[in-house]
Parts: C-alpha cells; sequence; structure tokens
C-alpha cells in the first residue's frame, strides 16, 4: 500500500528566502488569433512575467518569485543552446542558498528530455531542492486555459517541505523525471508515469505524496555540465526505429552523415530486424556509440545475457538518447 503524506500550505520552507520562475515557454504562453481556438495557436508567445499575473499570484504566504525568461520557444524546436542556457541558470539559483526551488515553464512536446537533461546535470544539486517543470495543453487565450492553474500547482510544489529533484507538474499530478512522458497529444492530462504511476497530486495547493520524492543521485554527468559550461561542441545522437520491413537503409545514411551515436527504438525485448542489427553492429564496430530501448510505452527492457548492443538502462528512446549525449559530451577532453 501507499503512504500518503500531506502536505499544507503553511508548512512551507521557511529557510528559503525566494523561488524562481524560469520561462522557456510552449503553449502555456501560446496565443490564438480567436479567443477560444485551442488549436490553430502559436505557442510560445507570452511574457513569463504575464504566465505570472496569468496565474493571479500564487501561492499564499507572500513569498517573493524571481521572474526570468531564459527562452521563448515551441519546444518542438528546443536545441542545445536552450538546454545550456537553462541548465545553466538553474545551476546558479540552485547555488544560492536563499532559493527555495525553481519552477519552469515549458511545452509539452519535449518536456520529458528537458526534465531528464536537467536531472542528469543538475542531480548533485537536487539533494534538497526541486526544479519543478510545467506546462499546458491549452493555449493561454483560450476560454478555459489550464495554465494559471499548472503554475499555481507547480509553484505549491517548488514550495512544499522536502521537495527535490526534478519534477513535472501537469492537470493535478506530479511526475518524476525519469518517468514522465507524454502520453496524449491532446487531453489536459497528457503526461503519465507509465507503470509507476505518479508520484502525487496537488489538490487546491496542498501537495498529496504517493511515493516518496525522487531522490538525485549526484555525481550524475557532472563532467558534461563542465564540458557544456565550456562550450564543448555537442555530438550528434539520432534516434531510429525497429518496425516491419526494416532495413540498414537509415542507419547506413545516418553513419555516413557522422552520427556519433545512435539509439534505437527496438521491439518488445529489445528485439530488431536482422538487417536493422546488422547495421547496427557495423555501426558500433566503426566507432558510433549504440544503446537500445523499447519503443513499447510501459515497463522496461529485461537484459539479455546475448545481447551483441548495450542496453538503455530502462530509459525511453528519448531519455536515452539525452543520457547518450552527456555521456559523450562527457567524454570530450
Ligand atoms: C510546445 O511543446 O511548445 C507546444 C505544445 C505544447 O506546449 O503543448
Amino acid at each position: 500500500p501507499r503512504t500518503v503524506i500531506f502536505i499544507s500550505k503553511q508548512e512551507m520552507d521557511v529557510n528559503a528566502q525566494k523561488w524562481v520562475l524560469l520561462g522557456t515557454d510552449g503553449t502555456i504562453a501560446g496565443t490564438a488569433a480567436v479567443a477560444g481556438d485551442n488549436l490553430g495557436y502559436s505557442a510560445a508567445q507570452l511574457s513569463v512575467q504575464a504566465l505570472w499575473q496569468g496565474a493571479s499570484s500564487l501561492p499564499e504566504g507572500g513569498a517573493p518569485w524571481l521572474l526570468e525568461q531564459v527562452a521563448q520557444v515551441d519546444s518542438k524546436d528546443m536545441d542545445f543552446a536552450v538546454w545550456a542556457a537553462l541548465a545553466q541558470r538553474c545551476q546558479q539559483h540552485l547555488a544560492d542558498p536563499t532559493v527555495g526551488g525553481i519552477v519552469i515553464t515549458h511545452g509539452t512536446d519535449t518536456l520529458e528530455e528537458t526534465a531528464w537533461f536537467l536531472y542528469c546535470v543538475l542531480a548533485a544539486q537536487l539533494q534538497h531542492k526541486p526544479v519543478v517543470l510545467t506546462c499546458a495543453m491549452r493555449p493561454a487565450s483560450a476560454l478555459a486555459p489550464d495554465g494559471p492553474q499548472n503554475l499555481r500547482d507547480a509553484a505549491a510544489v517548488a514550495m512544499a517541505p522536502g521537495a527535490c529533484g526534478v519534477l513535472v507538474v501537469c492537470a493535478g499530478e506530479i511526475h518524476g523525471a525519469r518517468q514522465v512522458y507524454k502520453a496524449h497529444p491532446y487531453r489536459l492530462a497528457a503526461f503519465s508515469s507509465g507503470d509507476a504511476g505518479p508520484l502525487g497530486w496537488v489538490e487546491e495547493g496542498q501537495v498529496r505524496l504517493a511515493q516518496n520524492w525522487p531522490l538525485a543521485q549526484s555525481g550524475r554527468a557532472l563532467v558534461a555540465m563542465k564540458n557544456i559550461v565550456n562550450g564543448a561542441l555537442w555530438p550528434r545522437v539520432d534516434i531510429v526505429m525497429n518496425y516491419a520491413g526494416a532495413s540498414a537503409a537509415v542507419v547506413d545514411a545516418l553513419v555516413l552523415s557522422g552520427a556519433q551515436g545512435l539509439v534505437v527504438a527496438a521491439t518488445g525485448n529489445g528485439t530488431l530486424h536482422y538487417a536493422l542489427q546488422d547495421a547496427l553492429e557495423r555501426a558500433q564496430a566503426s566507432g558510433v556509440a549504440v544503446r537500445v530501448a523499447t519503443r513499447c510505452p510501459l515497463g522496461q527492457m529485461l537484459p539479455r545475457p546475448s545481447a551483441t548492443l548495450p542496453d538503455a538502462q530502462g530509459l525511453s528512446p528519448v531519455k536515452a538518447r539525452v543520457s547518450l549525449l552527456l555521456e559523450l559530451l562527457a567524454a570530450q577532453a
């Protein structure tokens, strides 16, 4: 049975003096020409200040919030420059003893990748502080936008005592960076943690936990972060998929065009069409780093003793790609 812990607004961390809201945008900051158009809108139009005002004064208690616009991007266009800037802003704020935690506004489309990236590179600083990503499925101009409530909920989580790690808050649910993925292209509750279920919920500004806050593992990807700060060149890591009739063509073309890493979204428990398997083994032999993840949305692959290609240790294909990027970044002298 799950332990359920209630945290009241009155119990918020009394040592922290301020919290930080970083804007990268997405649909939460989107607007449509026609009020109420939930599909034909442009993402990333409103400033983080406007979103803050739209959420009409966050959780009670008067804690000061520092607002900062890091980027204004539709998250389908997320790139390494924004990731580098975001990680550095988080690193700096988390090192400030007066900062209790950070909320980030982000598009839903690649949110799980940014969450995993930040979890890996900031892990050492996440032992006692949270970085909470939030988002919206409807633009700010919707007749009933979900962004303001999500932002209020994310702020409540950032201020909850004991909150730590990289968390995702959407539609009243709290998810951890490792498990979370976008599971639905339209519903307001678009995120899932699959078999694991959400870490907890936010209900009228109160956090109810079903699981413990995720423990951040210190020391992960620290060298990669140092290299990112020093302007290292990001390696090229691509994702390929196994499917009926798959061939060597995509892998061969990617290797020819300079990919340094390849993640394959394999079928089932890491199975690959023989032609794709041969191509990936050739790629690995030529020095390309290869990882095998599964395209199944639930559960995780069990390693097979006879496997000739390393598995992605339970990560989804997009998160395995993030981890491989960081591994290759860390390997740069
Ligand atoms: C985006 O990912 O930036 C747009 C879509 C969304 O936020 O739901």
